[in-house]
Order: structure tokens, then C-alpha cells, then sequence
């Protein structure tokens, strides 16, 4: 199915990156936030599924905003009402424009604003307008926060940008996080259905991450070193960051994780560091080979790589 995904502006790489991943392809087109692709996915699995993105739709046309009348006057429409006629982004003028014309169009043309079965939405962008009908709109599970965990540490990642990054690690079965702290990320990633294991090196830590998971199935923590790794499906991991006098043994420890990366048999890992480590650079010196990256602005002084690595 041709569909469109109306992707968040926030983060736009990793929205991108967490899309394609769910959609299980690298073919597509965007304007601006506006994503169109071809997938085989199901679209109610990819609006279940996908967490940087305001709503998916199934694909209808692409035009200039100027053509935008003769287009909807050309196209085939075949809907069973009732309808209801969205714009996004759209001036008063555009919006007239296209739910009259669109009225007019349709041989049935009853709305319903209550309960409207059918929800034809126009996208407008600088340049186009882009016509889908509403598949859904993503929900976030908020009960994933960190600090609603009976062991909560203030360091967690957001809920959303979370569950964007398990997703960009296309785990099938199972995900492990070998800096897994309290567990923020073990916790998405049972809730998102996942087999999850964490390790810590910290004993407070494993505490932490037992209490945080105790009502959760299929979770498996354990008082273990990262550097041990041999085998995973998939992996997430957000390494410690230390402070300032710590870094030169923080960056020993990079090191450390990513030749242990090298000799690790696993399918997808996403890793995240902080920028100020640099570390691209640590990664190319260590030879891990890194396909993608992105940038997550945190505060003044901490901003956020994230790093993807795909497995020979
Ligand atoms: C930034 S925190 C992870 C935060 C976590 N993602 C969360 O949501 O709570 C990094 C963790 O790595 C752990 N750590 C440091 N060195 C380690 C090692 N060699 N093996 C395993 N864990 C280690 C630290 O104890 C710390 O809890």
C-alpha cells in the first residue's frame, strides 16, 4: 500500500530513520515532514508501531498547491460516507477551496464531523498539497516514563524518543541493553512486546531495573559487564556518560565497547553517546562501522548521538 506518514518536526532524521525501519524499506519521497513510500507493512501495525509521527494515511495524490482544484475535480474518489474533509497547515483560502471542491466531488458527499468513517486529509506543505485518507494517529504509552517507575533515575530519555530508537533496532524477538541503568529502555521494550534483557555493572543499578520490571513479563536482568558480549538479536544501549574528570576513562570504555561490538554476532544496534565524546571519531578509529546518525539536543551542555550500527 502506498501510504503517507506525517512525520514529528522535532527530531526529523530519526523520524525518518524510526519510519523506514517499521516500513522495512529505504525507497521514498519527502517534502519537508511529508513522507510518501510503498510498503507492505500494515498500515494499523505502523500507526500501532511508530512513535515520531503525528498520523499515517493511506495515499490518495500529490499535487502543486495551485493545481490542487483540477486535481481533486480529476481524481477518482470512491468513498462510502460519511466523510469528513481535514486540512493541515493550510491558509483559510485552501481550506475553502479544497473541502468545497472536494463536496462537490464526491457522489455522496454527506459529513459527518462527529463520526465521520472516512477522513480525507489535505497536508499542505510549502510547495504541495498532499491528499491521504486518515489511517490513524499514533498514541504514546505514557506509563513508560521514567519518573512514574517505583525506582526512578532523573538521567531517562523520553518515552517517545525511546521507543523510536527500538524501533530503529528492528528487534524480531528479542533486545538486550548492556548499560540498561534503571531500565527505562527494558521497560519500552516489554511493553512494546519484546523478549528484553538488561545488564549493569552497578549493583544500585540492577536494583533499580528489578523494581522498574517487576510486574513485566519476559524480562531478564542481570549483574553483568558490557564488555562481555558475545551474542544478541538486537541491541540498545545508552552508555554512561561520567562526569568531566571521568571522561578520559569514559572514552577508554567507548573504545572498549565498540571493539567488543566488532567481535559480537547480532543483527541491529543503535548506541548512544554524548557528542561531547565524540563519538564518530572513536567509532572510526575502532573501525565499527556506523550507518546512520543523528543528533538529540538534550541541554546546553549535553547533546546526544545516536548511532546506528548494522551487523556483518
Ligand atoms: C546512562 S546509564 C543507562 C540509562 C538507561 N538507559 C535507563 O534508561 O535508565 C549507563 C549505565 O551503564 C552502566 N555501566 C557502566 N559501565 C558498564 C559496564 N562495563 N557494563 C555494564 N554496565 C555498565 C552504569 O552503571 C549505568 O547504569
Amino acid at each position: 500500500m502506498r501510504i503517507i506518514i506525517e512525520l514529528d518536526k522535532d527530531l526529523p532524521t530519526l523520524a525518518l530513520s524510526e519510519a523506514l525501519s517499521i516500513c522495512n524499506t529505504d525507497k521514498y519521497e519527502k517534502d519537508e515532514n511529508i513522507l510518501i513510500l510503498e510498503t507492505s507493512v500494515r498500515a494499523r501495525k505502523i500507526v500501532k508501531k511508530i512513535s515520531l509521527a503525528r498520523a499515517v494515511y493511506k495515499y490518495e495524490f500529490s499535487t502543486k498547491k495551485e493545481g490542487v482544484k483540477k486535481k481533486i475535480r480529476e481524481h477518482t474518489w470512491s468513498f462510502k460516507e460519511p466523510i469528513k474533509v481535514i486540512t493541515r497547515n493550510a491558509t483559510p483560502d485552501e481550506t475553502k477551496k479544497t473541502i468545497s471542491e472536494t463536496c462537490k466531488k464526491l457522489e455522496y458527499p454527506k459529513v459527518s464531523m462527529e463520526k465521520p468513517k472516512t477522513r480525507i486529509t489535505y497536508i499542505f506543505t510549502n510547495k504541495k498539497a498532499h491528499c491521504g485518507i486518515l489511517i490513524g494517529e499514533p498514541k504514546l504509552d505514557l506509563s513508560t516514563a521514567m519518573e512514574k517507575m517505583p525506582a526512578p533515575h532523573p538521567s531517562a530519555m523520553k518515552p517517545r524518543i525511546v521507543k523510536a530508537l527500538i524501533n530503529i533496532a528492528q528487534p524480531t524477538k528479542s533486545i538486550l541493553d548492556p548499560f540498561c541503568g534503571a531500565g527505562g529502555f527494558i521497560v519500552q521494550a516489554s511493553k512494546m512486546g519484546y523478549e528484553t534483557k538488561g545488564w549493569d555493572i552497578d549493583k544500585g543499578m540492577i536494583w533499580r531495573a528489578k523494581k522498574n520490571t517487576a510486574t513485566l513479563k519476559n524480562v531478564k536482568i542481570k549483574n553483568k559487564n558490557a564488555l562481555t558480549l558475545k551474542k544478541a538479536e538486537s541491541i540498545i544501549a545508552d552508555l554512561p556518560y561520567g562526569k568531566n574528570t571521568r571522561k578520559q576513562n569514559m572514552k577508554k570504555l567507548y573504545e572498549q565497547f565498540f571493539k567488543t561490538l566488532k567481535k559480537t554476532k547480532f543483527n541491529n544496534a543503535v548506541l548512544i553517546l554524548p557528542k561531547s565524546s565524540q563519538p564518530l571519531k572513536i567509532a572510526k578509529k575502532t573501525g565499527l562501522k556506523i550507518t546512520k546518525h543523528h543528533e538529540i539536543y538534550v541541554h546546553g551542555t549535553l547533546t546526544r548521538i545516536v548511532m546506528e550500527v548494522k551487523k556483518n
